[in-house]
């Protein structure tokens, strides 16, 4: 069951005995000393962070994880750096909080990075605390979750802390695919503390608290001259509606924690397992009629495909990811009987729906994820095709389109496709079409599946009536006729049922059920070279 958040009040006493005893029980430190850190390196809440904020990040794991559960190791640490004075300046832990615990009872190995010691930077000794947890996540297949709040790598220590990153980066790499990695972005982050994130499989961040930069405003000011506020350059909001490098920004810390808490139940402990699945009182047999009037009779009008996936799932119950990235495509997991799904569909209220550079994208690392993890790929399809123009062309769409191809193509989890409307052209073949291994392929009953409307296509195979409007409607409506249906791909076994929208629940659980020990596996290989 989804407990959501632990009990947070209940954490306060185990958060101060956690911290305030492991730092009293080191040598030569006080408690008091040891719990504010030393002279000089306290955060100030000049970035406009709360000091509430602060106080829940620096009990971040016990909020994460469920009440009790959380053991911390190697509190004890302490960088060995001896330049620039730092050999007065330790700090029991160095800086980062490690360890194990539970999350809804499913083991997750934690680490988090505290900015009131030395702005959260990297030392070699913090480094190395971080690949013990990676290192032992993978010996158990576990989870790891990063709640990162870093300036990167330490600049005292110069390339020990450089070679530090380096090794967490290592384990990034070693670990995707094989257990989720996710991070949380809890405070300012740059250099090596953004591109260890950046390797793992989702970023959540914080509203006005949480940032992410290669270098900072001030260095940006310096060499390009460009004044641009952290919030502009790297708050959540820019990198979950601009650049697309986080998943989700939240309000508050403690929001962004249970909210990971939410996602943490969708996954796999790791590669080998299979989801799990949390049990529903709502029938796989439940039908919604109000799908039925969902399409408009216009073909060109948009309508809400959110609507269609909460009235599908579970409960309603829709995880959506990058909602505000992309907007042209939806992802995000939800749950058909119980297990775990995710869903992939085109939204027609962007871009008509529009397979275009970012959205192409986006999709792909989902559904690699979802690959990598066993996790189904629902596709609802309403695609007019891939977007036009020297923008898209120019900034590489035939490559960057090239990713969701490929990305469906090498899939192998079960994967249930359904066509609502218009499946044009490129897009038709790339949104998991059963040529690309779609295990099951439906459409309602007005699917229009073709190579391009039918307007644009008598434009092209009509050229010589082009000053007979008369003619060209007439071509039109045969070409419609002829193509603007789902019977054609029927016919040919593209499309294995026309079913009615009041009933897709029912047979997507169906196939589900019938794909439940769905067994393929692509040529053994290196890797793929998916273009990048
Ligand atoms: C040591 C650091 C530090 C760092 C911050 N601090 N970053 N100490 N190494 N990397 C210390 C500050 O000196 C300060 O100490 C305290 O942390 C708080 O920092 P402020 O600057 O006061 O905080 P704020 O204004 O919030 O700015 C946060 C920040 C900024 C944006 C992260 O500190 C910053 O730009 N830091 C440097 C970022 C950077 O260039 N890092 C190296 C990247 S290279 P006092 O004593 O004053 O409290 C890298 C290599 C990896 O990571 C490889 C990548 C491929």
């Amino acid at each position: 069951m989804d407990r959501g958040a632990p009990a947070a009040a209940g954490h306060a006493a185990e958060v101060t005995r956690t911290r305030g005893n492991n730092h009293a029980r080191h040598p030569g430190t006080t408690g008091e000393e040891a719990r504010r850190g030393p002279p000089g390196r306290r955060r100030t809440p000049h970035r406009g962070a709360a000091q509430e904020g602060q106080a829940h990040r620096a009990r971040a794991p016990e909020l994460l994880l469920d009440e009790g559960t959380f053991e911390e190791w190697d509190m004890f640490v302490e960088h060995r750096c001896t330049d620039f004075g730092m050999e007065n300046s330790k700090v029991p832990g160095d800086g980062v909080v490690t360890g194990y615990g539970m999350i809804n009872g499913r083991l997750v190995f934690v680490f988090s990075q505290d900015f009131t010691v030395f702005g959260g930077a990297l030392s070699e000794a913090h480094a190395e605390k971080i690949c013990k947890v990676m290192d032992q996540a993978m010996k158990v297949g576990a989870p790891v979750i990063g709640l990162n709040d870093s300036g990167g790598a330490r600049i005292q220590e110069g390339v020990a802390s450089l070679g530090g990153y380096a090794d967490v980066f290592q384990r990034n790499v070693m670990a995707s695919g094989v257990v989720p990695q996710i991070s949380m972005i809890m405070g300012p982050c740059a250099g090596g503390a953004v591109y260890s994130p950046a390797m793992t499989d989702f970023i959540f961040m914080v509203k006005d608290s949480s940032y992410m930069f290669v270098t900072g405003p001030e260095v940006v000011k310096t060499v390009t001259h460009e004044e641009v506020t952290a919030e502009e350059l790297g708050g959540a909001g820019t990198h979950t509606s601009k650049s697309g490098v986080a998943d989700l920004a939240f309000d508050n810390d403690v929001e962004a924690l249970i909210m990971l808490r939410r996602l943490y139940n969708y996954l796999p402990l790791n590669n080998r397992e299979k989801p799990p699945v949390r049990p529903s009182n709502d029938p796989a047999d439940r039908m919604d009629f109000s799908l039925d009037t969902l399409i408009p009779d216009n073909a060109n009008k948009p309508y809400d495909m959110k609507e269609l996936i909460t009235k599908t799932v579970d409960d309603g119950d829709f995880f959506e990811l990058q909602p505000d990235y992309a907007k042209n495509i939806v992802i995000g997991f939800a749950r058909m009987e119980g297990q775990s799904v995710g869903i992939v569909a085109n939204n027609p209220l962007v871009l008509a729906g529009c397979l275009d550079i970012k959205s192409s994208i986006k999709a792909a690392r989902f559904v690699r994820f979802c690959d990598a993890f066993n996790i189904p790929v629902i596709t609802f399809v309403d695609v007019p095709g891939f977007m036009p123009g020297t923008s898209q062309e120019y900034g590489g769409i035939i490559k960057h389109g090239a990713k969701l191809l490929y990305a469906y193509a090498e899939c192998t989890v079960p994967k249930v496709t359904v066509i609502t409307r218009k499946a044009y052209g490129g897009a038709y073949d790339v949104m998991s079409s059963k040529h690309l291994r779609g295990d099951v392929n439906f459409a309602w009953p007005n699917a229009e599946i073709a190579v391009m409307g039918a307007k644009g296509a008598v434009e092209i195979i009509f050229r010589e009536d082009k000053g007979d409007p008369a003619k060209l409607a007439a071509r039109e409506a045969e070409y419609k006729a002829r193509f603007a249906n789902p019977f054609v791909a029927g016919a040919r076994g593209f499309i294995d049922d026309v079913i009615l929208p009041h009933e897709t629940r029912k047979r997507i659980c169906r196939s589900l059920v019938m794909l439940r020990d769905k067994k393929l596996e692509n040529p053994w290989r290196k890797h793929g070279n998916i273009p990048l």
